[in-house]
């Protein structure tokens, strides 16, 4: 295979822009993410793909939970603010407003929707796993475009 036309080819895959959270009570963790797709309709699942060494993946497989925040277009500041370590403070993680949902999972407020996920699989290969969720509770602040990735001019995929 052409590595060159793989990256191509697999970088005109079309992506929004997501922040997910997981928490298990005690430790929180956040992190932007482009892997996302729903994959069933009944039960209504998801699958997200998660770097295998990183905290957010450590975190959703002890917990089992996650919530995904969808970004509007015009949120690549709010998108930048996640590519780092998560820190919480009061009411606030990494600097954004947040509430807890219904699984407890961080809800990012200034977002115009938001999902939560029981984990219902975890497909470990790769360097990533595909996280696969079912939505057990959604919550719309108002309705937005959505960010979409090739607008940022960032790529994660190829
Ligand atoms: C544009 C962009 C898209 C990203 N998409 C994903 C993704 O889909 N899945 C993922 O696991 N990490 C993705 N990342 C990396 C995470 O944002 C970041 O490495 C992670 O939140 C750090 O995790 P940790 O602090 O929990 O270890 C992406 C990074 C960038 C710059």
């Amino acid at each position: 295979m052409d590595e060159a036309l793989k990256k191509q080819a697999l970088r005109m895959i079309n992506y929004g822009l997501y922040v997910m959270t997981s928490t298990d009570g005690k430790d929180v963790a956040a992190g932007t993410v482009n892997w996302v797709s729903q994959c069933s309709f009944k039960p209504p699942l998801v699958m997200v793909g998660v770097k295998g060494d990183s905290h957010l993946h450590a975190l959703v497989e002890k917990s089992r939970r996650f919530a995904v925040n969808i970004l509007a277009d015009g949120q690549k500041d709010l998108a930048n603010d996640f590519f780092k370590p998560t820190q919480t403070s009061e009411g606030t993680l990494n600097g954004r407003p947040y509430v807890a949902g219904s699984t407890g999972c961080p809800l990012l407020t200034d977002t115009p929707a938001s999902f939560e996920c029981r984990v219902a699989e975890i497909v470990h290969q790769g360097d990533h796993s595909v996280i696969v969720g079912e939505v057990v509770d959604a919550h719309v602040r108002k309705t937005a475009e959505p960010l979409h990735m090739r607008t940022t001019g960032w790529f994660y995929g190829g």
